[in-house]
């Protein structure tokens, strides 16, 4: 006889498992794939009924998925533009993402990320130092600032500009905390931005990576200027609530280990380890998703041609098979196999500036606080993005010397 789940898979979109989503991962895995309610009715305009999608949570079946691009593709999902404008590259599928991908990774090279690093470490030197408060609520004093003035650095967008591209990139992520009208005129004026930045460079160029992308070139061809408008959009999405997440998350877990942050004080070798570990414990992206361009089998069920799939990397990076106990953080294990960064040819383009971000980040907190522990206010976790798991607010302690 099989085992009912005692939780049922429609409630996976709804607030309270957004905030907390670990319990439910751990009772609904072993019945994945499991077809569920992505969206309710009404919530995308066009769309009456609810939105239904197979989730995939098992390690084995979310690796697979992410290797097999043929199947699973990013590029066909008929929600996109609907929602939200359709992202280039990482809904692209090949030839096109091919061809996406090797020109941006000549615009976008470790070089150009090593660059940054003594300035990254300047910003993250000035935030920290702004940081006057005992207890202090570190997602807005910190965690948002930080990626939002590294992206805005990196595309040459000029000082307090940077502002407006933290609202565009939130109105875009927040399905339900901001009205459908309020989110279009948001996408619109976030397009025109880049889209007028990108005829600029053209014209005249400049120490950007905006400039890199116009100018970069493989065998003859070169990118458009939709195309660079619809990947500096994507940058901004991609590269800014992600990286948030990941320096908050990391914060919160060592708030709650003291004994671990004063280790890290006197041993700096750890610093890496922690954010391995930070990235597949508390996954800033939780899921994405795909569509199937055949019936497929996954772990014995049949998955029909053109479903809707959503690929949990926040569970996988909890499952029992491929972690030894999973939902302890631990740095004694093998840390290289997560899939926080995705897998296959949409494994993220921003890794290193990411891994960077969280370096540099942690070492300045380190440096400059022998104690960190918990704010008097309790945390609060985000509960409206179905793709993010992170804090809305996160209030800390902490103490200088
Ligand atoms: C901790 C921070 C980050 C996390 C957890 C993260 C996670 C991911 C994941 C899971 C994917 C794969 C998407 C898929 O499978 O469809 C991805 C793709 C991507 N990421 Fe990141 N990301 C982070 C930071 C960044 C940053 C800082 C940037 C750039 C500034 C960036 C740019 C991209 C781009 C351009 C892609 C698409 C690549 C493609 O489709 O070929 N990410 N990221």
């Amino acid at each position: 006889m099989s085992v009912i789940p005692i939780i049922n898979a429609d409630q996976l979109s709804t607030p309270d498992v957004i905030a907390n989503p670990y319990p439910y991962y751990r009772e609904l895995r072993r019945h994945t794939p499991l077809d569920y309610m992505f969206l309710p009715a009404g919530t995308v305009a066009g769309i009456d009924g609810p939105i239904r999608a197979w989730a995939l949570m098992n390690y084995r079946d979310v690796y697979g998925a992410l290797r097999d691009h043929d199947t699973f593709a990013s590029g066909q999902n008929p929600l996109a533009g609907k929602i939200a404008p359709r992202l280039a590259l990482i809904q692209d599928d090949p030839p096109r993402h091919t061809r996406f991908r090797r020109l941006v990774n000549r615009a976008f090279t470790l070089k150009r990320i090593e660059a940054l690093t003594p300035w990254i470490t300047d910003i993250a030197h000035e935030l920290v130092d702004e940081i006057t408060n005992l207890d202090t609520e570190v997602m807005q004093s910190y965690a948002i600032p930080l990626p939002v003035k590294v992206i805005a650095r990196l595309l040459g967008i000029p000082g307090e500009d940077y502002r407006a591209l933290k609202r565009w990139s939130d109105a875009f992520l927040a399905f339900s905390s901001v009205a459908p009208g309020a989110r279009a005129q948001s996408n619109q004026e976030m397009m025109a931005y880049f889209g007028q930045m990108a005829a600029t460079r053209r014209a005249h160029g400049a120490e950007d990576l905006i400039t890199a992308l116009v100018e970069a070139e493989d065998e003859g061809e070169s990118l458009g200027d939709a195309e660079i408008l619809g990947f500096c959009m994507l940058l901004l999405i991609a590269g800014n609530e992600t990286t948030t997440n990941l320096i908050g998350n990391m914060l919160g877990i060592l708030a709650d280990r003291p004994e671990l942050w004063q280790q890290l004080r006197e041993d700096r070798s750890l610093v890496g380890a922690v954010i391995e570990e930070t990235l597949r414990f508390e996954s800033p992206i939780q899921r994405l998703p795909r569509n199937t361009t055949r019936e497929v089998e996954v772990s014995g069920m049949m998955i029909p041609q053109g479903a809707a799939v959503s690929i949990y990397y926040g569970a996988a990076n909890r499952d029992p098979e491929e972690f030894s106990t999973p939902d302890e953080f631990r740095l004694d294990r093998d840390l290289k196999n997560h899939v926080a960064f995705g897998m296959g040819i949409h494994y993220c383009l921003g890794a290193p500036l990411a891994r960077a971000e969280a370096e540099i980040t942690l070492n300045a907190f380190l440096d400059r606080f022998p104690v960190l522990s918990r704010g008097a206010a309790p945390a609060i976790r985000q509960s409206t993005s179905l793709v993010v798991f992170g804090y809305q607010e996160l209030p800390l302690i902490l103490e200088t010397a």
